[in-house]
C-alpha cells in the first residue's frame, strides 16, 4: 500500500546524493575491488557514497533506526 503524497514526502530516504539522477544507480565490478573487504552505504548518509563512512551510526542514534552497510568480502585463496 502506498502512502498519501504528503506522507511520502516525509519518508524521503535520499536527502542529497546525486539528486539530479533518477534513479541513483552505482555499478561496481567485483574484479575491481582492491581490498579484501569493502562496505557500501545503505543509509544514504555517507559523505563518500556509495562507500560507507560510518555516518549510519549517527543516523541510527538520531532516529532510532538500525541501518548499516552492505559488506563485501573477498576470499583470498
Ligand atoms: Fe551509510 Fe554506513 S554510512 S551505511
Amino acid at each position: 500500500p502506498f502512502l498519501p503524497k504528503k506522507k511520502q514526502k516525509d519518508c524521503i530516504i535520499n536527502l542529497k546524493i546525486q539528486k539530479e539522477t533518477r534513479p541513483v544507480v552505482n555499478e561496481i565490478d567485483i574484479e575491481d575491488l582492491s581490498s579484501t573487504k569493502v562496505c557500501y552505504c545503505r543509509c544514504w548518509r555517507s559523505k563518500r557514497f556509495p562507500v560507507c563512512d560510518g555516518s549510519h551510526k549517527k543516523h541510527n542514534q538520531l532516529t532510532g533506526d538500525n541501518v548499516g552497510p552492505l559488506v563485501l568480502k573477498k576470499k583470498i585463496p
